[in-house]
């Protein structure tokens, strides 16, 4: 049985992409920062914000055994206009966004021992929007890790992608756009398709990224957002 590691695993659009590939037969390792009472197998409780838990959960990572596949989901949102921003803005996005991806890419390669398949989660946010400085840029980076990573893996047969999505029916983007609301129009007013992406077509994506018989598709940031873009 492949196994995967899914963060962000406990709730929004991580649970269902942990639930999709569980179903397709894959072991479903999560983390987050808390384990959810039905989770069945591994789980890495950790604040991927604090230096020194994510070094313990670093080592705990690297004793799981071999490992197919890491999707790093895990995201934290950043408002503000850039006039109003503190260093503390930027410490806890780019803690999770970006540092974490990259030292968990760092403690899974090596289990990868028989090739493997890196998903991240990025955003459309990432081409720049409004009060949106630190998040964008946060994913933005995690775009270009990604191109990185594909170029330097693939010798060991291990393929990084990731997907961007614009506005998706969980999570995030729900807290702050209720049904009906103002937010919610305006996102589907700005979507040639005239809906919001569900959550269980990111997970469809990812399942497709992380398959074995994907053997070439490696360094793209693949965008579902409905034409917004
Ligand atoms: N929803 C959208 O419209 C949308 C659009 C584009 C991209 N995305 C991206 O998709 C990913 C998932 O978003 P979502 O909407 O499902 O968000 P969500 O419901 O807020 O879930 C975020 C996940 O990340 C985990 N997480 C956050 N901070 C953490 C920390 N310090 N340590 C460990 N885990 C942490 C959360 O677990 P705990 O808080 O329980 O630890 C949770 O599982 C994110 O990367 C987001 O940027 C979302």
């Amino acid at each position: 049985m492949r196994r995967c590691m899914v963060t962000g695993a406990n709730r929004g659009i991580g649970q269902v992409i942990a639930k999709t590939l569980r179903a397709k037969g894959y072991d479903v390792i999560g983390l987050a920062r808390s384990r959810p009472s039905d989770w069945v197998g591994d789980f890495v409780e950790v604040d991927l914000a604090c230096e020194v838990t994510l070094e313990r959960a670093l080592t705990t990572v690297g004793e799981l055994g071999q490992l197919w596949g890491l999707v790093n989901n895990a995201g934290v949102g950043g408002g503000g206009v850039v006039t109003s921003l503190e260093h503390t803005d930027f410490r806890q996005v780019f803690a999770v966004n970006v540092t974490a991806p990259a030292l968990l890419v760092k403690a899974c390669v090596p289990l990868m021992t028989s090739g493997g398949r890196i998903v991240n989660i990025c955003s459309t946010v990432m081409r720049g929007k409004a009060e949106r400085t630190t998040y964008g840029a946060s994913k933005a980076a995690l775009a270009s890790m990604t191109r990185a990573w594909a170029l330097e893996l693939a010798d060991r047969g291990i393929l990084v992608n990731a997907i961007n999505p614009g506005p998706v029916d969980a999570g995030m983007f729900r807290r702050n756009n209720p049904e009906g609301s103002e937010g919610e129009r305006r996102a589907l007013a700005a979507t040639p398709t005239h809906r919001i992406t569900d959550p269980s077509e990111i997970a469809d994506l990812a399942r497709f990224l992380l398959r074995p018989e994907n053997r070439n598709l490696t360094g793209q940031v693949i965008t579902i957002d409905g034409g917004a873009t």
